[in-house]
């Protein structure tokens, strides 16, 4: 089975989509069969990567339904190696209509269970920013939920109530689950940041993932071009730390596929 991950924070604009690309462009680049996921319905991974979402046959919301299998809604990115489900409008309705059916927490992970996606060594879950049953799902799926988080007041200041969904979501739908969290946007320049990173540091310990992501136009440019960052500016800051992410997180990866082969 695939190690899922979930990109998650009900904060808006802390990186969770530009984390999602450029975290699985690295996995790729790796040799990491990887596979993303469009939750969210703005559907910006799926304009990120350069596709129409009005385009592909299937979206996300077909794969919750059932009406898709999710081997024929994953369609081929622009990258070579990586796959994507994506969002388009039917997204928009989904969490009403999953409301209505049993046990509706179940639905990504039942699906991405498909003996067809064992051929993804990575999923990764681009989330909506809020807290609905499109999130539910992601995090009853998801092996490791990444937080995105700036060093700004707003964005720390949501982490409780993470933490408060991650324990409800231990309680009733996904016991293993595990978080680690993600500095994004990070600006070296003044000490604010710096010092809020000790902070943070000190008080999550491990929990806190040792690879920052500075703050990097290039990333917004690769977003506007569509295009990874890893392929868009290949040499940036932005690319070399989603590739030490990505390199951080091999061994939680090859962990799960251990187990599983053992
Ligand atoms: N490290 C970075 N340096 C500079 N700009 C960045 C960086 N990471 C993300 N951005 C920019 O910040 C904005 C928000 O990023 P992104 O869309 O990834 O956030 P999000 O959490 O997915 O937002 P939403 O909550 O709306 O889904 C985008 O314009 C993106 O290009
Ligand atoms: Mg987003």
């Amino acid at each position: 089975m695939s190690y899922v991950i979930a990109i998650c924070h009900q904060k808006g604009g802390v990186a969770k989509t530009t984390t999602t690309l450029g975290l699985g462009a690295a996995f790729v680049e790796r040799g990491v069969e990887t596979l993303v996921v469009d939750l969210d319905p703005q559907a910006n991974l799926t304009f990120n990567i350069g596709l129409e979402p009005g385009n592909a046959p299937f979206s996300a919301a077909e794969i919750l339904t059932g009406e898709a299998a999710p081997a024929r809604a994953a369609v081929e990115s622009s990258l070579p190696g990586m796959d994507i489900i994506p969002s388009n409008a039917s997204m928009l309705d989904i969490g009403r209509r999953m409301y209505q059916m049993p046990n509706y927490e179940f639905l990504l992970r039942r699906a991405l269970e498909d003996t067809a996606m064992a051929e993804y060594a990575v999923v990764l879950l681009d989330c909506p920013p809020s807290v609905g049953p499109l999130t539910i799902n992601a995090l009853t799926a998801a092996d490791l939920l990444i937080i995105p988080t700036q060093c700004e007041y707003y964005s720390i200041q949501a982490l409780p109530d993470m933490f408060e969904l991650v324990n409800v979501i231990r309680d009733r739908t996904n016991p293993p689950l595990t978080y680690r969290l993600l500095v994004t946007m990070f600006d070296g320049r003044g000490k604010f940041h710096a010092t809020m990173l000790e902070q943070l540091r000190g008080y999550f310990k491990d929990g806190l993932l040792h690879t920052t992501i500075g703050f990097d136009t290039k990333l917004r440019e690769a977003q506007a071009a569509g295009s990874p960052i890893t392929i868009h500016a290949p040499l940036s800051r932005g690319a070399s730390q989603y590739r030490q992410l990505a390199e951080e997180l091999s061994p939680y990866v090859s962990a799960k596929s251990h187990v599983q082969t053992a």
